[in-house]
């Protein structure tokens, strides 16, 4: 097997939970990857010798994010909607319905075409692990084939079929075509289910019936929960032992407890208050409930037209409380947790080497210098995609 030494490095972001500090940071570092995985990571002056050598030339050199949570399978955009609301207009979650329609009109190969336009963007920002939802199919064809489009691109993918009752459905109906024909068309393309319980959308026990289903089916549990108000989401996550329960911006004392207590990850996705106009989650509260924290995209074309996580890091960290090292942590040691993975979202010997290299000689300038392109190179299982 080839191996490849990769020097240069001012900073290496390993996320070792045995490191003193959160990062694992290590300055005047080398990483040596063996195939598609990390062998060894150190200080250079120690590196070991390998077949090949890649110079970074005084670089960061960090996880790839793991960006937990995206809706990417859609067609058209709702710009509009986005320039209403920057003067004024509420986000209302009835929006998904306009994306339902251009989505099930598009044909398999556009809707292929434009998640690969996505994903290509992501990883040109430093994703290589992503998650992709379903959920603007909302009938059994459409949302099973959503799925095996996303499937193409991530073995991370997510029936969202309880995303919102479609326009011309009655909800008792709907949950039992979901838990019913829907799943099982669904389900040999998904990993997790997930629901966007919230009102206007499932509440706690359609929620609950639908979590239900899928694990009856081999599917994991994941929730949309507490975005735009407060209530059950979060405890039922917590109270179910999922992965990870999404948006956590309302939040009682309880739901904070709860969080604390069960281990589910609180996924912060902050791109989504940018573009709604909504009040930050607060992650700093989180944190000092010893919380886990991951941060992610949403990207979708309603709540949150952005696929960049260090869009994400810079709101995390100037609107949010998190430290810069608590931002780069949540997006790539959190958002494995959130997806239950322990391959990915750090760099010791066994990880997969996926990383990415900043144009900077440290992760702190993500947030530092927000908008401007640093990401100069992302590795997917040990080699540059470019
Ligand atoms: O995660 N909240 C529910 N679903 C998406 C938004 C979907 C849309 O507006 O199209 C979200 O924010
Ligand atoms: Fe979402």
């Amino acid at each position: 097997m080839t191996s490849t030494l990769i020097t240069g490095i001012a900073e290496l972001v390993t996320n070792d939970p045995a490191a003193p500090d959160l990062l694992g940071a290590v300055e005047h570092a080398a990483l040596v990857v063996e195939g598609t995985t990390v062998a060894w990571v150190g200080r250079a002056a120690d590196a070991p010798a390998a077949d090949a050598a890649v110079d970074v030339g005084g670089r960061a050199v960090l996880p790839g994010w793991v960006d937990s949570h995206s809706h990417l399978v859609f067609a058209g955009d709702r710009a509009a909607e986005f320039e209403a609301r920057m003067t004024g207009t509420p986000y209302a979650a009835g929006g998904i319905r306009t994306t339902v329609a251009a989505t099930r009109a598009a044909t398999d190969e556009q809707l292929t075409a434009h998640v690969g336009r996505l994903v290509a963007e992501m990883r040109r920002q430093g994703t290589t692990t992503v998650e992709i939802k379903s959920g603007y199919g909302l009938s059994v064809h459409d949302e099973a084939r959503s799925l095996a489009v996303a499937r193409q691109f991530t073995d991370e993918t997510t029936f969202l079929g309880a995303h919102v009752v479609p326009a011309d459905a009655d909800p008792d109906a709907y949950v039992a075509l979901v838990t019913g024909p829907m799943l099982t068309a669904a389900a040999p393309h998904a990993r997790w289910i997930d629901v966007f319980c919230e009102r206007g959308a499932f509440d706690a026990d359609q929620a609950r019936a639908v979590l239900a289903a899928g694990a009856a089916a081999g599917l994991r549990g994941r929730l949309h929960a507490n975005q735009l108000t407060q209530g059950p989401g979060v405890r039922l996550a917590c109270e179910l032992g999922l992965a990870a329960v999404d948006h956590c911006t309302y939040l009682a004392d309880a739901d904070v407890a709860a969080l604390a207590d069960s281990g589910t990850v609180a996924t912060l996705l902050p791109g989504v208050e940018f573009s709604t106009k909504q009040p930050y989650p607060d992650a700093r509260r989180l944190l000092d409930a010893g919380v886990h924290v991951a941060l992610a995209s949403d990207c979708n074309p309603g709540s949150c037209f952005t696929s960049s996580l260090p869009f994400c890091i810079a709101l995390a960290v100037r609107e949010m409380g998190m430290t810069p090292a608590e931002a780069v942590h949540a997006a790539t040691a959190g958002g494995a947790r959130a997806l239950d993975r322990d391959d990915v979202g750090h760099l010791t010997p066994g990880a997969r080497a996926d990383l990415l290299v900043l144009d900077a000689p440290s992760h702190r300038h993500l947030a530092y210098r927000p908008g401007v392109p640093l990401v100069t190179s992302t590795w997917l299982g040990g080699r540059p995609l470019w």
